[in-house]
């Protein structure tokens, strides 16, 4: 089915129902999985998508790691219920994407061999605890910076599948904060943590938003289409003027030493992450790309048995109600 889809992208769409697509984005209605669309928005929503439901579950990884060292029954309590919300959200978000005629297997697929991205910031390792707490502050509230607007997107799967994530992400970036507030308002010692964590995960945070406009593929068909509501650049400066007078409060240093409050642009200036080390993560070189992987594959192949099982539970439950009829 993808493969096809792939093909057929090259053809032509009618440039009237072109003009009719457009004009029912422009004023405001959902398109829906019967809906006629072009293949470009059906192909760059799977990628989308996908690629955003990817996230959700290589993102358990990191914090998984963390579950069985949790400090208190607490900590491990909240971790384990939100690193559950993530792959719940994996789950809404390949639905959203079935429905445009891709099955989640196929996508899987496609994650486990390469041919699909997930976001940058899971190649990065988690330390110690006090990451656990940045990746729920930083990490997860660049992500909501993110979806926030994507509660607006044109596809209606997509649109109402945020509007969920969107509730139960605000839990964990708040579960995050107040996690490294407690090491930065701790000991010496878990104050240096909490500030390891900030300054190795800042600039990763930066990159989530992805490339600088002018060197972002597809941004202007996107937005015309409400595939994408804001710039990265736009998202990003919403995310470092929100932060900052976060990181002040929990009396940590900042980061990065060309964050300084601009008068005049009336938002913070800072310094651009280094656009190389992200395309060299992209491309797998990052710190834990090939353990990722590792563990998905693992993953994919230690459930076969459970797949087989159910799928061999459905066939004879089919062929008894068929014999019955
Ligand atoms: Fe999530
Ligand atoms: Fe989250």
């Amino acid at each position: 089915m993808y493969a096809q889809m792939v093909k057929s992208e090259a053809t032509n769409d009618d440039p009237e129902k072109l003009a009719a697509f457009q004009e029912r984005i422009d004023r405001g209605e959902k398109i829906e999985p019967k809906d006629w669309m072009p293949e470009g928005y059906r192909k760059t929503l799977i990628r989308q998508i996908g690629q955003h439901a990817h996230s959700e579950i290589v993102g358990q990884l990191p914090e998984g790691n963390w579950i069985t060292r949790a400090p208190t029954l607490e900590r491990k309590a909240i971790l384990l219920a939100k690193v559950q919300d993530e792959a719940g959200h994996g789950l809404y978000l390949y639905c959203a994407a079935e429905t445009m005629g891709v099955s989640r297997d196929e996508l899987t697929e496609m994650l486990l061999d390469g041919r699909m991205k997930y976001s940058s910031i899971f190649n990065y390792p988690t330390l110690n605890w006090a990451d656990i707490g940045a990746v729920g502050w930083l990490v997860d509230g660049a992500a909501i910076m993110n979806q926030v607007p994507l509660q607006r997107t044109s596809f209606g799967p997509y649109s109402r599948a945020m509007i969920r994530i969107c509730k139960e992400e605000s839990f964990h970036q708040r579960q995050g904060y107040d996690a490294i507030r407690k090491m930065a308002e701790g000991t010496p010692e878990q104050k240096k943590m909490a500030q390891d964590a900030v300054n190795r995960l800042w600039f990763p945070s930066l990159m989530m938003f992805g490339p600088s406009d002018k060197d972002s593929t597809h941004s202007e068909q996107s937005m015309k289409w409400k595939i994408k509501i804001n710039t990265n650049d736009e998202l990003r400066q919403k995310f470092v003027d929100q932060t900052v007078p976060q990181i002040e409060f929990l009396g940590l240093d900042l980061p990065d030493p060309g964050i300084k409050w601009n008068e005049e642009r009336g938002h913070y200036d800072y310094t651009d992450p280094d656009w190389s080390e992200f395309f060299d993560v992209i491309k797998g070189n990052g710190p834990c790309n090939v353990d990722r992987l590792a563990a998905r594959n693992k993953a994919w192949d230690d459930g076969a048995w459970v797949r087989d099982g159910l799928l061999a539970h459905a066939q004879k439950k089919a062929a008894r109600k068929h014999a019955a009829e």
